[in-house]
């Protein structure tokens, strides 16, 4: 019996990006066995079991239910568990993908047991180092040994860091399989809205409707900033009505800070976390997404939909440079203007990156079956 390949999952990123490569192994001839394994780091229905069903991903065969804590108690705990699931399953590697706690623990307690680790989403780099999913991929990075890229610029900064060329292998964005693959069965945004009690009327507004998500601690965690951005959403909202799908951590802090009241459901409609299939429908008919979201960059991109991204910085460059993103931190004009050019049709129209064409996930198998046969080096 050949030994499986372990696959990583632990919170919503990582879903879409594990979906197509558990497929892809599966088609390969022969088959490479796999097992896929959720930490948990994610355990709501709206934050991962639907998710599951809307990707098609099996039920892990190994769930090490870790849930929420501190970066430390999180990391700490994702490691305890997930050594002796190692010890049992002897996989052949463990694929972590992203960057998020989960990703970072299963590296660090496999590589250390000479169980070689493969990164998929590798080498992209913020350079913020206070943003917890920079150190994530970051030392990830350092010590993997099959490394997959979704844009050139990622080998650049992986070299730069001393990793070994003959790592890296440009195999294009697995995120975008997933879309690809589930475009035709994205959901109604009317049917979304309907189930949520919100109006369905807010989306047939002449300019259409906007997208907004945000999490980052960064834009949600300090009273005066979220209270901020709100402000700025108002306003957007007077002209083009937005859907706001809130991340559990956006949604405690709006209520712990009393801000709740500031949105007005009549501009607004509030949703809880969506599913894979409705957050698609939603994007894919906007005029217009806000998000701080690593992910949503991404899929604008593919779906030409301009994107202002609530940062400062992106590691994913190849969105601003090729696709539809632009950074606008929490500038309030610089939101409201490209808000505006959006509006009067002069919106980012951009490009699809180099093999964001949704076969990556195959590139990926088939390079890490010749990497195992040829006994990981
Ligand atoms: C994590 C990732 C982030 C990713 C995001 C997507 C890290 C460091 N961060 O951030 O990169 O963009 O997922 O969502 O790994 N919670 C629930 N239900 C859940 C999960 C979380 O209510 O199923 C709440 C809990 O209050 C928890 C908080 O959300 O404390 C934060 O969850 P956590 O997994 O720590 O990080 P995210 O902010 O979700």
């Amino acid at each position: 019996m050949t030994a499986p390949v372990m696959c990583v999952v632990g919170a919503r990123p990582n879903f879409m990006k594990m979906a197509p490569l558990l497929r892809a192994l599966a088609a390969l001839d022969p088959p490479l066995p796999t097992l896929l394994l959720h930490t948990g780091q994610h355990y709501d229905q709206d934050m991962s079991h639907q998710l599951f069903d809307d990707l098609g991903l099996p039920r892990p065969e190994v769930n090490l239910e870790v849930g929420s804590g501190s970066h430390a108690v999180q990391t700490a705990e994702v490691m305890r568990r997930f050594e002796p699931a190692l010890d049992a399953h002897r996989p052949a590697c463990v694929v972590v993908v992203g960057d998020v706690n989960s990703t970072l623990a299963c590296t660090l307690v496999a590589v250390k047991k000479g169980v070689p680790v493969v990164h998929v989403e590798a080498g992209l780099r913020s350079f913020d180092r206070g943003m917890p999913e920079e150190i994530n991929r970051v030392l990830t990075d350092q010590v993997a040994q099959r490394l997959y890229t979704t844009e050139r610029s990622a080998a650049d900064n992986l070299q730069r860091e001393g990793v070994p060329a003959a790592r890296i292998c440009f195999a294009g964005n697995v995120m975008i399989d997933s879309l690809r693959a589930s475009r035709a069965l994205a959901r109604s945004p009317s049917d979304t809205l309907r189930a949520h009690g919100a109006d369905p009327a807010l989306l047939g507004h002449a300019a259409g409707w906007g997208v907004v998500t945000m999490h980052r601690p960064s834009n949600v965690d300090d009273p005066a900033t979220l209270a901020a951005l709100l402000g700025v959403l108002a306003e957007v909202a007077e002209r083009l009505p937005l859907v706001f799908a809130l991340h559990p951590r956006t949604r405690a802090n709006l209520e712990r800070f009393g801000l709740m009241g500031r949105l007005d459901p009549r501009r607004m409609a509030l949703l809880p976390p969506q599913g894979y299939l409705e957050m698609l429908g939603l994007m894919a008919g906007a005029a217009l997404v806000l998000t701080d979201s690593g992910g949503l960059q991404e899929e604008t991109t593919a779906l030409g939909v301009p994107c202002l991204t609530l940062r400062e910085n992106t590691e994913r460059p190849i969105t601003v440079e090729q696709g539809t993103n632009t950074l606008v931190g929490r500038d309030r004009q610089a939101i409201l203007h490209h808000a505006a050019e959006t509006l009067a049709g002069r919106g980012k129209r951009g490009r699809l990156p180099e093999l964001w064409d949704g076969q990556a996930a195959g590139r990926i198998a088939a390079d890490l079956a010749q990497w195992l046969a040829a006994g990981a080096p």
